[in-house]
Parts: C-alpha cells; sequence; structure tokens
C-alpha cells in the first residue's frame, strides 16, 4: 500500500502531511486536512457495500473486455485480483483506509497493489458516480428481498394466530371507544392486509430501481464503446438507464424504500401500540410469554412489553431517515453532488432497524397468549350491539335508519341510568321507547349473534375470518412472493 493512503494521527485543523490522493490527487499538491478528510471519508459506512462494488466491478471489466478495450489478460488479473479483495474483506483481513475515502477507492488501490497497471485501468469509462449509484442500487435491491421475505413470514405468522381466532370476540374500536364486536382473528388479518401492501410497495419499488446507471460514467457519458445492456444484463438489471445525468442524480430509488419502510413501520408501530394497550392491566386482553417481557427492578409484579414498546419507538428512526434523505436531495441541482454521499446511512439504519423490528413482532404475535373470556367480556360492555338493536328497528319495523338510531340512543340512555347492558333492559322499558318492540329483538344482542350476523364481504362474521385466514394461508404457502398485492 502506498504511504499516501495511510491515515497519521494529526489533529483537527492541521495539514495533512500525507501526500495528495493517489486516485485524483494529480493536480493537488498536499494532502487533504485532516478535518477534511474526516468529513470526507464514507468507508466507514460504505464498507458495508463491498459485495456489490466487486460485483459492479467484475461486470465493468468483463464488458470492457468484450469491447476490446482491457485485454484477456487484464480482465483475468482484475477478477483473480478483485476474487481475492472479497476473500479479504470476508476473512476480516482488509485494512479500510480513511484517507482512501471509500469503498470504491479502497478496493481499487488495494487491487492496483496487488496486479499493477491492470488495476489502474478498471476505471476507464466509469466514475464513481455511476460507480456508487450502480452499487446502491443493488444493494438496496437485496435489503428489499430481504424484507419482503421478513414481511411474509410475519404474515404467515398473522394469518395462522388468525385462523386460530376467527371466532373469539373482542371489542372493536373507533376512537378507542367500544364500537362493535369483531373477532381477534379478523383484527389480526387487518394487518395482513397492510403488510401485504407493504410488501406490494417495496416490490413496486424494487421493480422501478431495477435500472442499471454503470456506463452513465461522471454525468455525460463516455466516448468509449461500451456496452451498456450487457453490464446490465450481468448485474441482474431490466435494462440500462436512459439518461446519463438523471443517472447519477436519481436517488428515488433511495426514497421510495426509505418511504415504504417507514409505512411498513408505521404500521407495525400501530400494532405494537395495540399489544401494549391489550396487555395492560385494565385491559389484559393478551399476555406476552417470560420470552418477550422484561421486569422492573423496583416492582415486582411488573410484566412490560418492552419489544412492543422499542418497535413503537423505533419507527420514530425509520421516519426519521425518510426526511433525512427527501431534505439532502430536495435543493441538489444536477448532477452528483457530494451531499448525495449521506444516502446511505439512513438507507442502512433503516434496513437494519425495519430488520429487526419485523422479527421482533413475528415473535410477539407467535407468543402472544390471548385472554379469550376477557376479550369477549369486554366485547359485550359499553353498548356494542347498540348498532345491531338499531338494524333490528329497520328491519323488523321498516324504521328509516335515522329514526332507528334515535330510538337506540334514547334505550342506551335507559340502560345507562339503570346501569345495565342493553340485553338486561326488560321488554316493558324497551317498549316503554318504542312500542313496536318484541321479544325477537334480544337476539341479536349478544355479542356471537352480533359478530355471526356482519356477514358482508370484508365483514367480520367467524365464518368469514375463518375462510380470508384460509386464503392467507394457502397464498402465502403456495407462492410466497407472488401473494403480494400490488395495484395494477
Ligand atoms: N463516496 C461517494 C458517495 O458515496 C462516491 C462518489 C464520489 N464521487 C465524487 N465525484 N466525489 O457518494
Amino acid at each position: 500500500m502506498e504511504a499516501s493512503a495511510r491515515t497519521g494521527a494529526q489533529s483537527g485543523a492541521q495539514k495533512s502531511a500525507l501526500g495528495a490522493n493517489a486516485q485524483w490527487g494529480g493536480r493537488f499538491a498536499g494532502g487533504p486536512a485532516q478535518i477534511m478528510s474526516d468529513i470526507n471519508a464514507s468507508i466507514g459506512f460504505d464498507k458495508r457495500m463491498w459485495r456489490q462494488d466487486i460485483q459492479g466491478s467484475l461486470a465493468h471489466a468483463a464488458m470492457l473486455a468484450d469491447i476490446g478495450v482491457l485485454s484477456g489478460d487484464d480482465e483475468c488479473a482484475i477478477a483473480q485480483g478483485l476474487g481475492a479483495i472479497g476473500a479479504e474483506i470476508a476473512a476480516g483481513d482488509f485494512v479500510f483506509e480513511t484517507a482512501l475515502e471509500d469503498i470504491h477507492m479502497n478496493i481499487e488501490a488495494r487491487l492496483t497493489e496487488r496486479i499493477g497497471d491492470a488495476g489502474r485501468r478498471l476505471h476507464t469509462a466509469r466514475s464513481r458516480n455511476d460507480q456508487v449509484a450502480c452499487d446502491f442500487k443493488l444493494w438496496v435491491r437485496e435489503a428489499i428481498d430481504g424484507l419482503s421475505g421478513q414481511i411474509t413470514t410475519l404474515m404467515g405468522a398473522l394469518a395462522d394466530r388468525a385462523a386460530e381466532h376467527a371466532a373469539d370476540p373482542m371489542p372493536g374500536f373507533t376512537h378507542l371507544q367500544t364500537a362493535q364486536p369483531v373477532t381477534f382473528g379478523h383484527h389480526l388479518l387487518a394487518y395482513v392486509e397492510m403488510l401485504a401492501r407493504d410488501r406490494g410497495r417495496l416490490e413496486d419499488c424494487r421493480r422501478r430501481l431495477n435500472e442499471c446507471p454503470l456506463g452513465a460514467a461522471a454525468l455525460a457519458g463516455t466516448s468509449f464503446p461500451i456496452d451498456r445492456h450487457g453490464t446490465a444484463a450481468a448485474l441482474g438489471f431490466d435494462r440500462p438507464t436512459a439518461n446519463s445525468l438523471d443517472s447519477v442524480s436519481d436517488r428515488d430509488f433511495a426514497l421510495e424504500f426509505l418511504a415504504a419502510a417507514a409505512i411498513c413501520a408505521t404500521h407495525l408501530s400501530r400494532f405494537a401500540e395495540e399489544i401494549v394497550i391489550w396487555c395492560s392491566a385494565p385491559f389484559r386482553f393478551i399476555r406476552l410469554s417470560d420470552a418477550f417481557t422484561t421486569g422492573s427492578s423496583i416492582m415486582p409484579q411488573k410484566r412490560n412489553p418492552d419489544a412492543a414498546e422499542l418497535v413503537r419507538a423505533k419507527t420514530g428512526r425509520i421516519a426519521g431517515a425518510l426526511v433525512s434523505l427527501l431534505t439532502v436531495m430536495k435543493g441538489l441541482p444536477l448532477a452528483y453532488g457530494k451531499d448525495m454521499q449521506e444516502d446511505k446511512e439512513p438507507v442502512f439504519e433503516t434496513a437494519d432497524t425495519l430488520a429487526l423490528c419485523l422479527a421482533a413482532t413475528e415473535g410477539m404475535v407467535r407468543d402472544l397468549m390471548p385472554e379469550l373470556g376477557r376479550m369477549e367480556a369486554a366485547a359485550g360492555q359499553g353498548f356494542a350491539t347498540a348498532t345491531d338493536l338499531a338494524d333490528w328497528l329497520v328491519r323488523t319495523l321498516k324504521l328509516p335508519f335515522r329514526q332507528a338510531h334515535h330510538v337506540t340512543g334514547r334505550l342506551v340512555a335507559l340502560a345507562e341510568a339503570r346501569d345495565v347492558d342493553l340485553a338486561a333492559l326488560d321488554l316493558g322499558a324497551m317498549q316503554s321507547i318504542e312500542p313496536g318492540i318484541t321479544e325477537d329483538v334480544y337476539s341479536v344482542l349478544t355479542v356471537a349473534a352480533s359478530v355471526a350476523s356482519r356477514t358482508s364481504h370484508g365483514g367480520t362474521a367467524p365464518a368469514n375470518v375463518a375462510r380470508e385466514a384460509a386464503r392467507w394461508q394457502a397464498r402465502l404457502a403456495d407462492a410466497p412472493d407472488a401473494a403480494t398485492e400490488v395495484a395494477a
């Protein structure tokens, strides 16, 4: 390794004793100030893209050899050298140099160190601008594939629990006030639908990002007769990007990824919030085992749903990452600006955080033990079947719905004054408000009758829920990847 590549222990504003950068220092007499090197270097985080960088360089070198710009011998040396560097990095033997700024120059410098001039020829018809865009797209594409798979697994866990509890009632809420009874399975399947859309958004992002920027060079394209379709195909892209300026300026794919991840994290956060509520003593709808709770160091009775709380909180990082990159990009003139180096950390952090949150949520879904008796009892409280009563008045007495709503309101007020449920009002009391009411009304006032009656498409009737849970289980088992919901 050239001495110029080594960082010394200089203080902040002091001029580096190092020489000019070997990759771009031709017109520079001295090296950067230490602080310049510190703010400029991205190797601390972009080394995560080493596989993608090698992959891109291999495709580029093979293409340069195909068009006769590189000799077969040079290409061979480059391929072998990059393979050896990959092995060094994988083994933890590679020394990453801050003075070499980023992963691209670290690998290229090491290649040249290993194979000499052939290494210096690799950067023909290429710039770090198209190189970084290519590496980063490859990285995001892999992250999407991993996260999609995790979402699928979580959907499967939710569908299994929904099948198990297709008929078990719980209160459905609006405004967190008891609204109408639903089943626990129905509630869980709501999250399956959300996650299906999340996965669709990620896969939509993947489809749109899958154009190869390699060959756009710095910003204007290149005078070499490169084969951009060849490198695109070699790297699994659908086609090369169409405009060289756009190719090096575009970070839409990262923004879309972050936006899709932020929406997914928001869904996980809502579910986490429900888990926290359901675990609380006044609710006690579910319990989490020792595996997903922690204790308090002072209050011996406590069992805290920390995993759920952390999923809820970590959503802030992901939403923040989206805002962070939107803010980086919003004022940038074309084409590349070093600002764009700030694109990676939010994306890496988001991919890591979302993976963790998905895994923790899946763990909680499999772990949670519903307290069915408490859920069912709560489902009957708060006049949860008032709408069923109003519907009965419409159906049986042919009252207009608004009038039925008013009559039911008066019956609720009466029950409330007597501190009893609607079903506990005797017929005489009912008839004092609406003389047409008969004994038959009591048949719709139970929780079981209420949920069973909701047979409309997408409704909470246990038969519907069981069918939907089975449909998801089958889809997820048959073709886990093809089960995505994407707007056509
Ligand atoms: N480390 C840089 C980044 O992540 C690579 C591209 C640098 N390009 C340049 N012209 N300085 O954006």
